[in-house]
């Protein structure tokens, strides 16, 4: 097999070889076809920290993660911090180069917060972390790759994380004071804003923020304070930027399916999906907007109870819901995984008494027979459709964007057949939902290439591309998932049977 690397004289052979050598496997002609809808756009996503390194580089100050990947030697297994990662600070051209071979129509990274505004703050722009951004917006806008941005994506600024990070009531104003930085330098470029990746996981088990020593008290505190954030920027993007850039702004919110492990369980099915997603989703897509009525009555209870003078769970102020309510103009949405769920009288102390998972009051689990053999991925596309459904009947079936899908594995290589068998599995499962009226416009696979997986390191494999972590080099060779991938592109249509042939080098196509 053929392998590319960032060499130019190399790459320019294979483009010869690519022209005369397009191979007749790779040609759709199937039965067991479905299309993709007319319009329908396909991406890859990854985030800063977990792909561009240079963490003290250029004028880049400390963030979370650079922080505590220091402090403690060894926090991860293996030792691994995001100190280098895959290097893309340097290779921006070669990860522009991968998405032409994939033939993406669009790319979704995410900006440092501390490679822009080193102070935290506006008083000062990073020159370099600007150019950074403008190289590689331009070099994919050079090739009609269009760029889709995240602001916040687990790495908050290490300065504001000793001031109290996402529980500090003023985050919301320095959130959005960084997003007008970032809609003023891009936003004549960029019109798809990503305000924050996750915010569930940020508030309730980023291993960098600590927040899991006050469990029942700060990840509330986050979380309002997240989606004020996240109001507060939509709000700057609408009055100062909307008039002049037409762009168009959301927030992304990772789904799991709960599925009741029996019929007398559906209620505890629905509690953990109400704390898990609904506490973020229904203050800005539901028609009342603020958290979800269970949620309120459930934490007001247990904290009477348990003698605070008020719910642990914090109040959104009249002006508050409004600002967050409807401040999105899509849904963006990652999902993984599906498990089930259930409560019995082994709950009983089981949790930590008060805690988020002491009010949610739910047990869940994996069945081992979902599991792949090479990580924790589940393989459960129907779970993908249930969540798909699920939204659109609960929420009045916005736009949806996923943001994020794939398949992790702690064994990497080439041959990544369960990748591939994955994602037809789940694109299937999306196009059921999409036929069933699910206004769904775009899908974005984790990852372009093998990244630091935040609390499992480099162990964790997402990537269509293999990153080559010791030859020193970096090198992203494409796996058998990426020639399948690009040909999904190419042909806009997903063939269940397709089998990719790997002996024809991937390369962009003119
Ligand atoms: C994943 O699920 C699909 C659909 O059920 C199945 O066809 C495929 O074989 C599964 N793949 C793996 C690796 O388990
Ligand atoms: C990484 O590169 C080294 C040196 O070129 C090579 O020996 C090794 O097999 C490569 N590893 C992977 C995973 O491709």
């Amino acid at each position: 097999m053929l392998q590319i690397n960032g060499d130019n004289v190399k790459s320019h052979l294979l483009l010869i070889l690519c022209a005369i050598t397009l191979s007749t496997a790779e040609l759709h002609k199937d039965t067991q076809t479905k299309k993709f809808p007319d319009g329908f756009l396909f991406g890859a996503s990854t985030s800063a920290y977990q792909i561009e390194g240079a963490w003290n580089v250029d004028g880049k100050s400390e963030n979370i993660w650079d922080h505590i990947t220091h402090k403690i030697p060894c926090f991860l297994s293996n030792c691994d911090t995001g100190d280098v990662a895959a290097n893309s600070y340097y290779l921006y051209k070669r990860d522009v180069e991968m998405m032409r071979e994939l033939g993406l129509d669009f790319y979704r990274f995410s900006i440092s917060w501390t490679r822009i505004l080193p102070t935290s703050f506006p008083d000062k722009i990073n020159e370099a972390g600007k150019n950074y951004y403008n190289n590689l917006i331009n070099e994919m806008l050079k090739y009609n790759i269009t760029p889709m941005v995240t602001l916040y994506h687990g790495d908050l600024p290490q300065k504001l994380q000793q001031i109290g990070g996402w529980t500090n009531p003023e985050v919301s104003k320095w959130f959005s004071d960084y997003a007008r930085v970032a809609f003023e330098l891009f936003g004549d470029r960029v019109k798809h804003w990503f305000t924050l990746n996750e915010p569930k996981e940020t508030c309730n088990q980023d291993y960098a923020t600590g927040f899991r020593d006050l469990s029942g008290i700060a990840d509330y505190l986050c979380a309002k304070n997240v989606l004020l954030a996240h109001g507060k920027a939509y709000e700057v993007y609408n009055n100062e930027f909307r008039a002049s850039q037409n762009g168009n702004v959301g927030i992304v919110v990772s789904v799991k399916w709960y599925e009741p492990e029996t019929e007398k369980e559906i209620d505890a099915a629905e509690d953990v999906a109400i704390f898990e997603w609904g506490q973020f989703i229904h203050p800005i897509f539901s028609e009342t907007g603020d958290f979800p009525k269970k949620m309120k009555e459930r934490i007001a209870k247990k904290s009477a109870e348990q003698g605070f003078p008020s719910s642990r769970l914090p109040n959104f102020s009249p002006e508050e819901v409004e600002l967050v309510r409807g401040s999105a103009d899509f849904f963006g949405l990652n999902h993984y995984s599906t498990c089930i769920a259930y409560r019995n009288e082994s709950i009983n102390g089981l949790y930590e008494s008060p805690s988020y998972h002491d009010d949610m009051n739910v047990i869940t689990y994996t069945p081992n027979d979902w599991k792949s053999t090479e990580s924790a991925s589940t393989n459960v596309s129907w779970g993908f459709y249930k969540v798909l459904t699920k939204i659109r009947n609960d929420y009045g079936n916005p736009p949806i964007y996923i943001t994020e899908n794939g398949f992790n594995s702690e064994i990497g290589g080439i041959l990544d057949d369960n990748r591939m068998s994955y994602l037809k599995s789940y694109l299937n499962a999306m196009l059921d939902a999409i036929s069933e009226g699910s206004d769904i416009r775009l899908y974005s696979i984790w990852s372009l290439m093998d990244n630091f997986e935040w609390g499992t390191g480099y162990k964790s494999k997402y990537g269509l591309y293999e990153v080559n972590y010791t030859s020193g080099k970096f090198e992203r060779v494409p796996r058998k998932s990426a020639y399948f991938y690009r040909n999904v592109l190419k042909t806009r249509v997903l063939d269940i049977n397709f089998e990719p042939d790997m002996s024809v080098p991937i390369c962009e196509e003119n």
